[in-house]
């Protein structure tokens, strides 16, 4: 049977090679992104692109009226912003932390309330992708405030909606990726994107609704909260 992923941010880096991955796969992926005629080019003519910002409610509610409760077996929440990108202590400016809020946890706030339903109907998963820079326990630096403040944020979003939605049948995790080479991760990284996916790929493959509320990086190891 087909199984459907809905991935929201999927027009650069892991969340375009998601698409490309599970597409690969078989699977009716839903690549949702701010600018879909761009992303079209890039990605699989099998892939459904579709419109989503998500620093806006109104774009949240309308990709969910267009999706009309359909279930999803796996929400994957990709899209996201870093801020300045600091080394040392530095408050971020309001313009930064309000786009960086705005986008990384509002936004995934929006879109987990709107689609978590869809998931459920499927039992399926939810996966939020952090970062090991929003875990307070594993915090070594102290720069892009903003950043780190936004993934810690959204891991308490994500612990609260496995609370929520787990009960009802859904999986939900929160996953640091590895540090990635993207726009995001830059040319230091020591993972390929494309390694990147296989493995949260395979290990997402591997976890059941026991692994639900779990904090992990992309090889399925637990990360202190
Ligand atoms: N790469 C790493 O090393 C690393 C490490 C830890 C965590 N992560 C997390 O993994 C996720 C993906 O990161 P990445 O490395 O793939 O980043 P990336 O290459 O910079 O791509 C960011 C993606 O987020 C989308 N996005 C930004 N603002 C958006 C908005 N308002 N609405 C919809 N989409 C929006 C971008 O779309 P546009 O093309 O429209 O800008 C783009 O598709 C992020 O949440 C990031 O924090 C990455």
């Amino acid at each position: 049977m087909n199984r459907t992923v809905l991935i929201a941010g999927a027009s650069r880096g892991l969340g375009l090679e998601l698409a490309v991955q599970y597409a690969a796969e078989g699977w009716e992926v839903l690549a949702a992104c701010r600018d879909p005629e761009e992303a079209h080019k890039w990605l699989p003519p099998s892939v459904k692109v579709l419109k989503l910002d998500l620093t806006s409610a109104t774009s949240i509610g309308a990709l969910a009226w267009e999706l009309d409760e359909a279930p999803l077996d796996l929400l994957i929440c990709c899209g996201g912003v870093y801020g300045a990108e600091t080394d040392s202590f530095l408050a971020p400016g309001d313009d930064e932390f309000d786009r960086v809020m705005h986008t990384n946890v509002l936004g995934h706030a929006r879109v987990i309330q709107a689609f978590a339903p869809c998931v459920v109907a499927a039992r399926g998963m939810i996966v939020t992708l952090t970062s090991k820079m929003g875990s307070i326990s594993e915090t070594t630096g102290s720069g892009a405030l903003a950043y780190r403040a936004s993934k810690a944020a959204l891991n308490i979003i994500a612990k609260a909606a496995s609370n929520e939605f787990g009960p009802q049948g859904a999986t939900v995790v929160t996953m640091h990726p590895g540090w990635v080479r993207t726009d995001m991760g830059g040319t230091e990284a020591p993972l390929t994107v494309i390694d990147a996916v296989e493995q949260i790929r395979g290990t997402l493959a591997g976890l059941g609704h026991s692994d639900n509320g779990r904090f992990i990086d992309f090889s399925g190891r637990s990360i202190d909260w």
